[in-house]
């Protein structure tokens, strides 16, 4: 039987949004992406969304009660299982977590800092339905609409070199611990990102289902 309780952890631009969008049409889990839920309040101009726009825009973290509060209920029904993307980033985070959810498995995908900054000054998303693109490798010249729905690409407010090399910093400073966190907890499964998506997606499904 599949793993379905699955954290997604990994530098900026590692691929986690890429991935995630394969791994829940196999497994039937739900995506919960605490940056896209963020975006979608900003979007909406909500309270919530214009206290973290700021943090965003600096790519700095989010203060992680507001976090823990946005994402907790979403993880509790989730009944037929979850794939984090982006949550838990802190010790803290992981440690409110553990109050509520069991975790089978984290999924840490490595990338390095000249890559990641590469890779995210080249993305493009969907502001229709999400599909995530890049410069470099599958966007034709001058396309400027998503092949699977027409909507609009756009580039990312904090996908701007010095906003990605903070985030990056903030990767290190506060995320990265969680490998030794979760290491010790035995549940760590390390990906090579560098790989094409394809293979990195193979690799997955392999851990996930074994
Ligand atoms: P969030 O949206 O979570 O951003 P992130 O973690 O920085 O991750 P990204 O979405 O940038 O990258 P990704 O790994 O998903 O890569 P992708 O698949 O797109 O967070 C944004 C902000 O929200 C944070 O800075 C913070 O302020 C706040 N926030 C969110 N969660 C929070 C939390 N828990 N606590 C506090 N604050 C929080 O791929 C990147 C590019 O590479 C794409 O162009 C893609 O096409 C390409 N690509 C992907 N895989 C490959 C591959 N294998 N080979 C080549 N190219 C590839």
């Amino acid at each position: 039987m599949a793993l379905t309780h699955i954290v997604l952890l990994g530098p900026p631009g590692a691929g986690k949004g890429t991935q995630a969008k394969q791994i829940i049409e196999k497994l039937g889990v739900v995506h919960l992406s605490t940056g896209d839920i963020l975006r979608d309040e900003v979007g909406r101009e909500t309270e919530l969304g214009t206290t973290a726009k700021g943090f965003m825009d600096r790519g700095e973290l989010v203060p992680d009660q507001l976090i823990i509060d946005m994402i907790r209920g979403r993880i509790e029904a989730a009944s037929s299982g979850f794939l984090l993307d982006g949550f838990p980033r802190t010790t803290a985070q992981a440690e409110a977590l553990s109050q509520f959810a069991t975790i089978d498995v984290v999924l840490n995908i490595t990338l390095h800092r000249d890559e990641v900054v590469r890779r995210l000054t080249g993305r493009r998303v969907c502001r229709s339905c999400g599909k995530i693109y890049n410069l470099t490798f599958n966007l034709k010249e001058g396309q400027t609409a998503c092949e699977a729905c027409g909507g609009e690409l756009y580039q990312r407010d904090d996908d701007k070199t010095d906003v990605i090399e903070n985030r990056y910093d903030v990767y290190e400073t506060s995320t990265a611990p969680l490998i030794e966190y979760y290491t010790k907890q035995n549940v760590l499964r390390t990906l090579d990102g560098s790989l094409g998506s394809e293979r990195v997606f193979a690799e997955i499904i392999d851990i996930l289902t074994a």
